[in-house]
């Protein structure tokens, strides 16, 4: 039974924040997680098409590393109170791959008042995939970094806290685990 841990970066913006947490929730990982890190921008993926998109090496690529992890956290930017497209289209591609997986949630806003813009997405892997969902996220915005990168004592307390639960879940989970 896998016990791999999928940290996701799901932001195309080369100066991205939500980036910068994902490696820092991934750093405060146990060093002895079986962990791997997937950098959206690292793949130039297709549109979901409902179609040729899924002959795309590429996508099967990505469907793998999804399909081969117990836990899933996933950073991501805020656009228009949801996540990011990129996010959107890397579950449309993948689809079952994310079946039964335990995930949790980082993101970058550009203000205080989307901190529900989660949810959508939370919803829709534990309805669709039923996604075992962490019950805390990581939300944060600009005030949290400076030029160096992330800031925030308190920011980083919390992507440890969500990195420990994840474990925590996933393994406590073990025994319902899929595939
Ligand atoms: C197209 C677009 C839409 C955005 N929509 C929101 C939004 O609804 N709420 C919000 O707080 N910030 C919004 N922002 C600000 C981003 O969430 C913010 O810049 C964040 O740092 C992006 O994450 P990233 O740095 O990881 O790419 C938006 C930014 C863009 C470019």
């Amino acid at each position: 039974m896998s016990n791999k841990i999928l940290v996701i970066s799901a932001s195309l913006n080369p100066a991205s924040r939500s980036r910068i947490m994902a490696s820092e929730v991934f750093a405060q990982l146990p060093a002895s997680a079986d962990k791997e890190f997937l950098d959206l921008r690292d793949y130039d993926l297709p549109i979901c098409d409902a179609g040729a998109c899924y002959a795309n090496p590429l996508v099967a690529k990505v469907q793998t590393k999804v399909k081969e992890a117990a836990c899933i956290l996933v950073a991501f930017p805020v656009y228009n109170y949801s996540c990011s497209a990129a996010l959107k289209n890397l579950i449309e591609l993948t689809g079952k791959a994310w079946e039964g997986k335990v995930v949790g949630f980082v993101c970058a806003a550009g203000g205080h008042s989307s901190y529900m813009s989660v949810m959508s997405i939370a919803n829709s892997l534990m309805l669709d995939f039923r996604c075992v969902v962490i019950p805390r996220f990581v939300y944060s915005e600009g005030s949290a970094f400076n030029e160096q990168g992330l800031n925030s004592d308190k920011v980083k307390e919390r992507l440890k806290e969500l990195g420990a639960t994840g474990v925590q879940m996933m393994n406590a989970l073990a025994p319902l685990a899929v595939g």
